[in-house]
């Protein structure tokens, strides 16, 4: 088994250092662990945000831990050449269309919520995000107007295979949970979400177990806060997955705690190949201050032992520890507490 480690930029190589003992206390016979640099860090050592060895050293992988990337520093570099073009770039050259963002409540963190205890007791959501297309991946630029103005543009669309795969595997997902789905999109005003909308209804004649629903997203990022107990999958495009995926994890309690799992399909020996992060980015105004939560790097280390290496007995005990870790009370500042980013890798070992 083989995996590759990018910790990336700011409180990437922190949170990393977490799971790599996580990952040092498993013990996992005949595992070899690769390190690469992307993000700010490597454009800084090797001239681009994600160099051809680690590229490589992807591709080498049966799974890739993925921690952030990000430098406020590297802002105005010209775009092909920022820190995120590591992640973007990833994503695509190693086909990881579908993103699983799951965002479950965790015992003993009602009260950390930012919503009502009662109405985030019943938060349990799988966010399936298609992370291949949209308004990300379409032609985008800088150009002047007739009357002489600069006016940036970025195309949104999505081919009808590329909407019919994300739907397939949003299907199955539902169909291994409570048999719900709910398709988001903008379908009332834009052309993109017309065809996702025809193409989400063409794919579930092929599963009438599952009940489909459709909702605009500015209605889902109302019912989200609403009545997120409503929801069981959600499927949606790039863009919408990520802002509604940052709203969720607030519903559960910190974005400190939401994994994400990036699936192409590429099968390796052990699973299907993977890329693993927390769904939040390498956060510059905490940096270097010991204080992020690592438990989102942590359960996604969690994730890529269940989907990619097929160890899912070492998933669950890694997830138990993190929640019993939370059930103690052993909270991060993000959460209200004062434990320490290496003070949770602790309690998570203890449980471990
Ligand atoms: P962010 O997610 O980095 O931070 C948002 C807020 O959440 C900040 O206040 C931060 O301190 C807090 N936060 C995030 N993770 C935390 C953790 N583990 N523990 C405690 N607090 C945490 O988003 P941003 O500030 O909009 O972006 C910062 C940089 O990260 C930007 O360069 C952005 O492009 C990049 N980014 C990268 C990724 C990624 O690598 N996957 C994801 C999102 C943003
Ligand atoms: C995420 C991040 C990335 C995204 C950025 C860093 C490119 O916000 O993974 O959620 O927008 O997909
Ligand atoms: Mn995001």
């Amino acid at each position: 088994m083989k995996i590759a480690l990018f910790p990336g930029d700011g409180i990437g190589p922190e949170i990393m250092e977490q799971a790599r003992r996580v990952l040092a206390k498993l013990d996992l016979p005949g595992l070899v662990v690769f390190e690469g640099d992307v993000g700010g860090i490597a454009y800084k050592r090797h001239g681009h945000p994600l160099p051809q060895e680690t590229l490589d050293m992807a591709k080498a992988a049966d799974g890739v831990l993925f921690g952030a990337v990000g430098d406020p520093a590297c802002d105005n570099l010209e775009r092909h050449l920022r820190p995120e073009q590591a992640i973007l770039g990833l994503r695509s050259h190693l086909g990881l269309f579908a993103n699983l963002r799951p965002a479950t409540m965790f015992a003993g963190l009602e009260d950390m919520s930012a919503l009502k205890p009662e109405v985030a007791r019943e938060i349990d959501v799988l966010i399936v995000r298609e992370l291949n297309g949209d308004v990300y991946f379409g032609e985008k630029g800088m150009r002047t107007t007739k009357s002489g103005e600069r006016e940036g543009y970025d195309i949104m669309s999505y081919a009808e295979s590329e909407v019919r795969r994300i739907a397939q595997t949003a299907f199955r997902a539902a169909r291994g949970r409570k048999g719900r789905l709910c398709s988001v999109d903008k379908a009332n005003v834009l052309e993109t979400s017309q065809l996702w909308r025809d193409v989400i209804v063409d794919v579930s004649a092929d599963y009438p177990d599952v009940a489909l629903s459709h909702m605009y997203v500015d209605n889902a990022a109302m019912q989200l806060v609403r009545n997120p107990g409503q929801f069981d999958v959600i499927v949606t495009g790039n863009l919408f997955g990520d802002i509604l995926s940052d709203q969720a994890s607030m519903c559960v309690g910190s974005i400190g705690l939401l994994a994400s799992a990036a699936l192409g399909e590429r099968q390796t020996d052990y699973g299907t190949f993977g890329m693993y992060e927390p769904i939040h980015g390498s956060a510059p105004d905490i940096a270097g201050q010991g204080k992020a939560n690592p438990m989102a790097m942590i359960l996604s280390l969690a994730m890529l032992l269940r989907h990619s290496l097929g160890r899912e007995a070492d998933a669950l005990r890694v997830e138990k520890a993190v929640a019993q870790a939370l059930e103690d009370g052993v909270l991060g500042a993000d959460l209200g507490g004062t434990a320490g980013t290496a003070e949770i890798g602790n309690a998570v070992l203890e449980q471990l």
